[in-house]
């Protein structure tokens, strides 16, 4: 049973639904009444019932004082944070946010350079100047790290005016750096330090797991609160932590970019995720940890097959590991990540992703033992029907060389581009991105002036048949410049 107690979002929608007032108000399908009846089989005749907004006692995202502001009270106790601001749009939409509350245009901020494309987006809305930073790259198993606190402290000495720090923590491998030391450097300078953790809403729950971004000192957090944890798909949480950001700047900014229709059934489900977590999270995310740590043993014991673990970190950007993400690499049974990934979805198994050379489950609270059993078979079989089948040659990949910047991110995005052969995109300035996987890090980003030396890195990856994503044309034949 659901109360105020407990879940006063989710409680506030019941009952309203429950009072039986007569819908003369959005949405259109009032409360289930005009649903066509494949919605009503999807979301549940109760979903559409509490599927309203607008009405006095369900408070309002953009000014919350009722039952939202108590949810969201209570999921910043829950993270320790000052303010918690639910998003609708996704980390997506709390990435934007962060970052427009933070920075004007042409700010210069301290970006890694494995951001993910939120983080671009929000460079295009601010107009900031990123100042790149390389992440650590692991050539085995073929992934980018985080960057160092040293590297940040460097940046910050040589862009003294930088307005903000972002950092992504952990990262999709869940690899964490050592974001303590990078939060110290950005506050020796007086500059907020705005966390990416997309892939860290879990962390708080176990002791076996890195720390998290607000407890390591981070000023705002985007959190995916869907992604890891029981929120539903699209549902994300923004933290704020000091005053290093003025509160007043997040909230309007937060709400200038929200939509004024949010949906409550996922605001709802933050605030029953959030439950979930406060009753059970220990043992949950304990149990998740466990599991995937036995299956990361019982995995490095199937030929070919290796997954890398705490072993493998105390290295630059790469201070401590998120046990529940398993990187796979199946390069010892010939295969590609890409390869494996389709063979296991043959088996049953769907994977997060995968690249060049491995393949990423995700254990989370949701599991057991008996989902991490039938993992272990899949693979073992996998391995069972590949082993021998001659082994692939170890790429050998090298991160992308770095590339002046012609103009900011934003003014790339707005300006008239066209596509050239790629060899005479040399001396041109970048209109569109190129990552290859490994290494996970843009060779070319929105901007940046591309260099003979550019072209060859682009030329040299495609030739090994690695994918990359960015680029209108993937065959890299030829590439999209400012006019
Ligand atoms: C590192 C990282 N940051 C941000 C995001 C964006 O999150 P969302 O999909 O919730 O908008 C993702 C999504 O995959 C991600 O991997």
């Amino acid at each position: 049973m659901i109360d105020a107690d407990r879940a006063p979002l989710a409680a506030a929608m019941k009952a309203y639904a429950a009072s039986g007032a007569l819908a003369f108000h959005t949405p259109g399908h009032k409360q289930g009444l005009g649903a066509p009846p494949l919605l009503r089989e999807l979301v549940t005749e109760q979903g559409l019932r509490e599927e309203v907004s607008l009405a006095e006692e369900l408070d309002d995202l953009h000014r919350p004082e009722g039952c939202l502001k108590e949810a969201q009270d209570r999921a910043a106790r829950l993270w320790d944070a000052d303010e918690a601001i639910f998003s609708v749009n996704g980390t997506t939409g709390a990435i934007h946010a962060m970052m427009t509350a933070t920075l004007s245009s042409g700010d210069e901020v301290i970006v890694p350079r494995n951001i993910h494309r939120s983080v671009v987006g929000g460079l295009v809305l601010t107009g900031a100047r990123p100042v790149y930073l390389t992440p650590e790259f692991d050539e085995m198993p073929g992934i980018a790290h985080g960057v160092t606190a040293e590297s940040v402290r460097r940046a910050l000495a040589a862009h003294p005016e930088a307005k903000a720090v972002v950092a992504v923590y952990p990262t999709y491998y869940g690899v964490a750096s050592e974001l303590r030391a990078i939060a110290a450097a950005a506050h020796e300078k007086g500059v907020p330090l705005l966390v990416d953790e997309a892939h860290g809403a879990h962390l708080r729950f176990s002791d076996a797991l890195p720390p998290d971004a607000l407890s390591c000192g981070a000023d705002l957090v985007a959190q995916s609160t869907h992604k890891l944890l029981g929120a539903m798909t699209q549902a994300s949480i923004l933290f704020r932590k000091g005053g290093r950001v003025p509160a007043e700047r997040v909230r309007r900014t937060a709400s200038m970019l929200a939509t004024t229709s949010p949906n409550y059934l996922l605001m709802a489900s933050l605030d029953i995720a959030r439950l979930q977590m406060e009753e059970e999270g220990e043992m949950r995310v304990g149990r998740a940890v466990r599991l995937a740590e036995e299956l990361r043993t019982a995995i490095n014991e199937v030929p070919g097959l290796w997954c890398f673990g705490r072993e493998r970190m105390g290295r630059p950007g790469a201070e401590a590991l998120d046990a529940t993400k398993l990187t796979v690499n199946v390069s010892g049974l010939g295969l590609s990540g890409e390869e494996a990934m389709r063979l296991l979805r043959g088996k049953g198994i769907q994977a997060e992703l995968a690249d060049a050379r491995n393949v990423l489950f995700i254990v989370s609270m949701a599991d057991t033992k008996r989902e991490a059993e039938r993992l272990f078979l899949a693979l073992k079989a996998l391995s069972q029907e590949n082993e021998g089948k001659g082994k692939e040659a170890l790429l050998s990949v090298s991160t992308p060389p770095t590339l002046p910047s012609a103009v900011s991110p934003r003014e790339a995005f707005f300006a008239a581009w066209e596509s050239v052969p790629l060899s005479r995109a040399v001396g041109r300035i970048a209109a569109e991105e190129a990552t290859f996987y490994p290494p996970g890090i843009p060779a070319v980003v929105p901007g940046e002036m591309i260099t003979e030396e550019a072209v060859g890195y682009l030329v040299e990856m495609t030739r090994m048949g690695l994918k990359v994503t960015g680029p209108q044309d993937p065959s890299l034949s030829t590439f999209c410049v400012l006019k």
